[in-house]
C-alpha cells in the first residue's frame, strides 16, 4: 500500500519506518526542509535503539520517502496518517492547530476516496473536527480513523513491531478495511487489531496512560509510606504484582514520571473532563503527588547537610527522563537541579545520550563529565536520576576515592541494599531502609 505520513516528529517517524518495513511505500511529510533533507542523507534525527537500521533499511530499498510538499506525494498514497505535535496550550488543553490545518489542506487537495488515520494522541472528538474540516473543502469521500500509539521511548521499534494490540476507531466498514490490511503482518501473527468507535478509541490512549501514571504513581506513595512505617518497597512490590490482576510492570518507585506523554496526557484529560463539567479527582491527585515525587530527594539531601547547600557539590547521574532515550522533556533531573541551583549547590552532570539536549537548556549553569566516575571528583554526594544501565553495578571503591564524601541519593532504586553493605555508603533511596 502507498501511505503518507504527516509529521516526522517522534510517532510519524517510527510508524512511518515501520510501515515501510511491513511492505508498504512510505512518504514521509515535514515543513522541516532542514530535517527532510538531513533524513533523505539517511540521517535519523532522534535517538532510538534499533531504528537506525530499520530507516536505512528501507530508504535503501525504496520503500521510505521524504519530502516538504505534501501536494506531491498525497495523490499517491491510499491512506494518510497524522503524526503531528498536539502540545499542551496553556490551560493544559491539547493544542490542535497543527492537525486541523494539515486537515484543511487535506480537503483542498483531496481528489478521490482517502482514509485520513489520526496517529497523535487526541482529545475525545477530533476525529468529528478533522472530518468536518476536511468535509468543509471537499464533496470527495473520505473516512477519519482513530489509531493511538502506544510505544514507549527507547523501545519505541521493539513496540511499534510488535504491539500488545492496535486500536482502530472507525465504524466505516470501507476504512475498517483498509486499516486491517496495513495490519495484517500483525495479525497474522496473533497480535490483536480491536475495531471501536472513533470517541472509545481517542479515550483508550488517555486512558491507558493516565492509569499507567496512576500505577506508578500509587506505587510511589506506597514507597514513601513504606520508610514511615519501616516496610520495604522492594518486598511490597513483588507481593503485589505477583497477583496478576496487578501484574509487576509499572510498580517501580522512583522520582516521579515524566517524558513527552504521561504529564501532558494526565493534564490533558483533566482538562477534557472540566470542559464537560467532569473531575478527574484521581488524577488530579496524581499529578499533585507526582510534582512533589520529583523533588522528594532535594529535602533528604537537604537534611543530610543540615539545611545548607551553598557550594555543595552535587554529581548527578542521568539526565534524561528515564533510560534508553535523549529526552528531557518533564524529566526529574531538571526539577532537581533548579531547586538545587535556587538553594546555592554546584552540579556536575553525567548522561552521555541526553547531555546535549540539557546544554541547550541550561548552557553552562551545572558542569558536564564525560564519564560516571570523573563526575565524583571530589563531590558532597551522588544524586542519581536515571536508571542508565552502566550505573548498576558501580566499582563502590573506585567511587569512594573520588567523593570527598560517601553519600548517594538514589532516586532510581539501581541498586540492591546488600550491594553497597559494608561498603561505608551513605545510601538513601526510594521506600527502602536508609544506610548509614
Ligand atoms: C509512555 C507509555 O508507556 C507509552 O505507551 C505511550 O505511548 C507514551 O508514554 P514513555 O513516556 O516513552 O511511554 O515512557 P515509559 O517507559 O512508559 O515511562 C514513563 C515514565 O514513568 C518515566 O518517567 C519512567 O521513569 C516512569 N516509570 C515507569 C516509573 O517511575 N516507574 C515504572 O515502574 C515505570
Amino acid at each position: 500500500m502507498n501511505i503518507t505520513i504527516v509529521g516526522t516528529g517522534y510517532v510519524g517517524l517510527v510508524t512511518g519506518t515501520t510501515l515501510a518495513e511491513l511492505g508498504n511505500t512510505v512518504y514521509c511529510v515535514d515543513i522541516d526542509a532542514k530535517k527532510v533533507e538531513r533524513m533523505k542523507e539517511g540521517v535519523v534525527p532522534i535517538y532510538e535503539p534499533g531504528l537506525e537500521e530499520m530507516f536505512l533499511r528501507n530508504i535503501q530499498a525504496q520503500r521510505l520517502f521524504f519530502t516538504t510538499d505534501i501536494k506531491e506525494v498525497l495523490g499517491k498514497s491510499e491512506v494518510i496518517y497524522l503524526a503531528l505535535p498536539t502540545p499542551p496550550g496553556e490551560d493544559g488543553s491539547a493544542d490542535l492547530s497543527y492537525v486541523l490545518s494539515v486537515a484543511n489542506q487535506i480537503g483542498e487537495l483531496l481528489m478521490e476516496y482517502k482514509v485520513i488515520v489520526n496517529k497523535s494522541t487526541v482529545p475525545v472528538g477530533t476525529a468529528d473536527k478533522v472530518r468536518e474540516t476536511i468535509a468543509s473543502k471537499t464533496s470527495v469521500e473520505f473516512d477519519v480513523v482513530s489509531n493511538p500509539e502506544f510505544l514507549r521511548e527507547g523501545f519505541a521499534v521493539e513496540d511499534s513491531m510488535n504491539p500488545a494490540r492496535v486500536i482502530v476507531g472507525s465504524e466505516s466498514e470501507k476504512a475498517q478495511e483498509i486499516m486491517a490490511k496495513i495490519y495484517q503482518p500483525f495479525t497474522n501473527t496473533g497480535i490483536p487489531i480491536i475495531f471501536m468507535d472513533e470517541k472509545s478509541s481517542e479515550l483508550t490512549k488517555y486512558a491507558a496512560n493516565s492509569f499507567l501514571a496512576v500505577k506508578i504513581t500509587f506505587m510511589n506513595e506506597i514507597a514513601n509510606y513504606c520508610e514511615k512505617v519501616g516496610a520495604d518497597v522492594d518486598k511490597v512490590r513483588l507481593g503485589m504484582g505477583s497477583d496478576d490482576r496487578i501484574g509487576h510492570r509499572f510498580l517501580f518507585p522512583g522520582i516521579g514520571y515524566g517524558g513527552s506523554c504521561f504529564p501532558k496526557d494526565v493534564k490533558a484529560l483533566i482538562k477534557s473532563g472540566k470542559q464537560e463539567g467532569f473531575d478527574f479527582q484521581i488524577l488530579e491527585a496524581t499529578e499533585e503527588v507526582n510534582h512533589a515525587q520529583k523533588i522528594i530527594l532535594v529535602s533528604e539531601i537537604e537534611k543530610y547537610f543540615e539545611g545548607n547547600l551553598k557550594g555543595k557539590k552535587i554529581a548527578m547521574w542521568g539526565l534524561a527522563f528515564k533510560a534508553n532515550t535523549d529526552d528531557i522533556r518533564e524529566a526529574s533531573s531538571l526539577d532537581n537541579i533548579k531547586l538545587l541551583l535556587e538553594k546555592g549547590a554546584e552540579i556536575t552532570a553525567y548522561d552521555s545520550i541526553a547531555e546535549e539536549n540539557v546544554r541547550n537548556v541550561l548552557g553552562d549553569q551545572i558542569s558536564y563529565a564525560q564519564d560516571m566516575y570523573s563526575t565524583l571528583e571530589n563531590a558532597d554526594c551522588l544524586l542519581i536520576a536515571t536508571e542508565w544501565s552502566e550505573f548498576k553495578n558501580p566499582n563502590f571503591e573506585l567511587m569512594a576515592q573520588k567523593m570527598k564524601s560517601k553519600v548517594i541519593f538514589d532516586g532510581r532504586n539501581m541498586f540492591a541494599l546488600e550491594q553497597l553493605e559494608d561498603t561505608g555508603f551513605f545510601y538513601k533511596s526510594i521506600g527502602r531502609k536508609t544506610l548509614k
